[in-house]
């Protein structure tokens, strides 16, 4: 590696030392990337970076996703700041891995600190690849195959258990997906895939599918594959969605919390038979 680099947890997160210059360069993009793999989160302290210095360095890393508002997503319950992010926020409380509303999810995620609160919003990684390589021999062979249902009505209900019509309505226009299991990733690791947009196992009853999804999600969240982030201001933080679940912990949304977040597009799809068709539905 071109930088010093210190494990945060046995199995997920390394902390990195690295100045702003030398992020901007691009000179540790494949590091950081081949890190990320290794590790699903990477994290710098210290760094004053400004959106403008945010973007650029995102683009060292990948293809980055130029959404309504830009390629700067303000994370935030305040709506001067982002008039939106009240109705989803909420989501992020429950752990997930990002767009499973597309074949081919977002590769990964920079967040940088502008606003935190004294108490609560530690966001909490699971190193996906991990929680797949302890699991018994057993539960490697039954899941292989297996599919599930995944729907955002189903996670944002968790968040929001009395929505209005037009929230419904917005939900069940998403895209709903079927996805495997077990992510056989193109490197030939295997990761889960767990979110709490995951509705039911095909070919399961209700019951049966909610207690494998549950017994599966109690699994991978156990502490040795879980990384606790807790924030300071000017931490930048990156995360592997492909190899990391992940949510934030409680906070006051009157606060004012802010993060200013950069997503990397994706090019490997859940499933390794489906194409990259619908990236940017
Ligand atoms: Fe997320």
């Amino acid at each position: 590696m071109s930088f010093a680099h210190t494990e945060l947890t046995p199995r997920v997160g390394s902390l990195i030392e690295a100045e702003l210059p030398d992020l901007l360069s691009g000179k540790y993009a494949v590091d950081l990337r081949d890190l990320l793999e290794e590790r699903s989160v990477v994290a710098i302290r210290g760094i004053e970076i400004d959106d403008e210095q945010q973007i650029a360095f995102a683009h060292t890393l990948g293809e980055v996703e130029a959404s309504v508002v830009g390629e700067i997503y303000k994370v935030t319950f305040d709506k001067k700041e982002n008039p939106v992010g009240a109705a989803i926020n909420r989501a992020t409380f429950f752990w997930h891995i990002d767009r499973t509303d597309l074949d081919v999810p977002t590769y990964a995620s920079i967040l940088s600190a502008k606003v935190l609160t004294p108490t609560g919003g530690e966001t909490e990684f699971v190193n996906t690849y991990a929680a797949y390589d302890d699991l018994p021999d057993a539960d490697k062979a039954l899941l292989d195959e297996m599919q599930v249902h995944h729907c955002m009505e189903t996670a944002f209900l968790e968040a929001f258990p009395n929505p209005s019509e037009k929230q419904l309505a917005a939900w069940q226009h998403m895209p709903k997906k079927i996805h495997p299991l077990v992510w056989h990733h193109r490197s030939g690791r295997n990761s889960l895939i767990l979110s709490n947009s995951a509705t039911a196992v095909v070919g399961m009853d209700e019951k049966e599918s909610r207690e494998l999804l549950g017994r599966l999600l109690a699994w991978a969240t156990q502490p040795q594959f879980v990384y606790v982030h807790e924030w300071e201001i000017n931490d930048l933080v990156i995360w592997n969605n492909t190899g990391a679940m992940h949510r934030v912990r409680e906070y006051d949304p009157d606060y004012g919390r802010r993060l200013h977040r950069t997503t990397l597009l994706g090019d490997e799809p859940f499933d390794s038979r489906k194409g990259q068709d619908d990236r940017e539905a």
